[in-house]
């Protein structure tokens, strides 16, 4: 096991899938409980985070000094290298050596922490992003590696196995930073590497447990990977004392409601309450073309049912909701700070703040392509747990200006046949999302001997690791042209279709 200590960076958790990778376990506590965590959890290996204090105030946080004490090895990144050398002894200065992104670092001699991976004499690339730097190493310390602008990138007291590094090898702008971290974890921390997607359930259900007790759970169903994995992973440790609740919003795609209704009730047994809610969104909707009044409408009226169907079941103590890693660095830079909101993702915030409920929340500390790992250790079917991802606004969000219900089913059959072909061509694991868009535009076109007035369809597909950039999808145009013949010929309404070869950025995924 490994425990990291964490002093605020956006990337500790960066540093906890790094570890899980490698196949070990490791928790992330906040530099206020390591001290306890060292004693309970028993570590054979601690890393400090990086963050965004200064090592030379005074107020600024500490590992705790026994730490050192222990004889455990003590990975330090960025903050975590300069609060160990202070710590030690040695001495951190502020001020004017700021360093953002890449830099060149030379390594100068041999440690474990380099082997099989960086060689004496040679230059690697890693990622910087501090204010601050190490200028006098405490007492047993040597410069395994320097860069430019950071004499001390690399620092380590071999005899103890503490290590210190200035850069952050957890992003994968830090090319082998992965491996660095591997051999801190196995050789020097020596930890054995067995751990598993599987052991993750274990604990995950044993947390769940030890959170919820003898109360009660309700959780959304949005008809996602997401909210599906963490529903049958509560419902497998807390059974029945869980009820889902799935609001049909009537923005979803074609026979989807039915899927999660099949697959909830008939497959796993988990109960289920079917909120039908189609007459109440599209009425709302009604007259409105504003892509956030539309978001914040749907967002409302959705908090507004759940809320009122929490009510009927009464007596639930905990909303659950499977909420991921990059949501909640995500949803902080929605909340505060400069940032401007882009869009407003009803999902994240607002209903736990109305409900007044405490949350559970199992999925915090993962990937997307981890949920879909524990998806398929639940149980779940292959088919449900590839699904590419699809927006709490649903297709609302895929019509731009008003919607109807006429052309919401316009546009589930274009969506349907479209992704039918992409999965007959087996490129539907390739891509990211992939999706059609009903444009408000009317063209005109001929069929047989007459004249046609209908929609444009776009379609839309890309590719992208996180979501938060992403390219567009090179199909051949093979490819393209029988979907488009094919959507034109079945679909009633759509007498034109294009595709959309706009990046994120400048353009997003979605169309609103
Ligand atoms: P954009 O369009 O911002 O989308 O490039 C990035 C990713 O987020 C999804 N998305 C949403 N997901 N609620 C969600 O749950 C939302 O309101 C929402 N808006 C966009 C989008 O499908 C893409 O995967």
């Amino acid at each position: 096991k490994i425990l990291i200590v964490d002093f605020g960076s956006q990337v500790t958790q960066l540093i906890a899938r790094r570890v899980r990778e490698d196949g070990v376990y490791s928790e992330v506590v906040p530099f206020q409980k390591a001290a306890e965590a060292i004693r309970t959890m028993k570590p054979k290996g601690v890393i400090l985070s990086g963050g965004p204090e200064s090592v030379t105030t005074d107020a600024s946080p500490r590992a705790p000094q026994d730490l050192f004490e222990t004889g455990l090895p003590v990975f330090g990144i960025c903050y975590g290298q300069q609060t160990m050398a202070a710590q030690l002894g040695g001495q951190v200065e502020s001020g004017h050596h700021s360093e953002f992104g890449r830099a060149d670092v030379k390594v100068l001699s041999e440690s474990p922490l380099f082997q099989g991976v960086w060689q004496v004499g040679k230059s690697y690339p890693v990622w910087m992003s501090h204010g601050d730097r190490v200028t006098k190493l405490p007492e047993g310390f040597e410069v395994l590696a320097a860069s430019e602008n950071a004499p001390f990138a690399v620092v380590a007291n071999e005899q103890h196995k503490f290590y210190g590094v200035q850069f952050h090898p957890e992003v994968v702008h830090t090319p082998q930073g992965a491996q660095l971290i591997r051999n801190f974890v196995r050789d020097i921390a020596g930890c054995k590497g067995d751990w598993t997607m599987k052991a993750f359930r274990e604990e995950a259900i044993e947390r769940i447990r030890a959170q919820v007790g003898t109360g009660r759970v309700i959780c959304g169903l949005s008809g996602g990977v997401d909210s599906a994995v963490a529903a049958v992973l509560i419902h497998e440790a807390i059974g029945d004392q869980l009820t889902c609740v799935f609001v049909d919003h009537g923005l979803l795609r074609a026979s989807e409601a039915e899927q999660v209704v099949t697959l909830f009730r008939d497959h796993y047994n988990i109960p289920l309450v079917h909120v039908q809610a189609q007459d109440l969104f599209i009425g709302a909707l009604e007259g409105v073309s504003d892509p956030e009044v539309k978001r914040k409408t749907i967002g409302k009226l959705f908090i507004d049912v759940f809320d009122e169907e929490a009510k009927k079941i009464g007596g639930a103590d905990f909303l659950a909701q499977g909420t991921l890693y990059p949501d909640v660095i995500e949803s902080v830079s929605f909340t505060g700070g400069p940032s401007v909101t882009i869009k407003s993702h009803h999902n994240v915030g607002g209903l736990p703040e109305r409900m007044k409920m405490k949350l559970v929340e199992p999925l915090r500390e993962l990937f997307k392509d981890e949920v879909r790992v524990l998806g398929r250790e639940l149980g779940l079917p292959d088919a449900f747990v590839g699904r590419h991802p699809f927006p709490g606004p649903g297709l609302a969000i895929r019509v731009p200006g008003e919607i109807t219900r006429e052309k919401l089913d316009i546009l589930r059959k274009a969506d349907a046949i479209y992704l039918e072909e992409i999965r007959n061509a087996g490129l539907y694991d390739e891509i990211w999302q992939a999706f059609a868009v009903l444009l408000p535009v009317k063209t005109v076109g001929v069929m047989g001997d007459a004249r046609t007035y209908d929609h444009v369809c776009a379609l839309r597909a890309v590719t992208s690791i996180d979501g938060m950039t992403a390219d567009f999808y090179p199909f051949d145009m093979a490819f393209l042209g029988r979907v488009a013949t094919r959507i034109i010929n079945e679909v009633k309404g759509i007498n034109r279709v294009t595709y959309d070869i706009t990046s994120k950025p400048p353009g997003t995924i979605e169309w609103e």
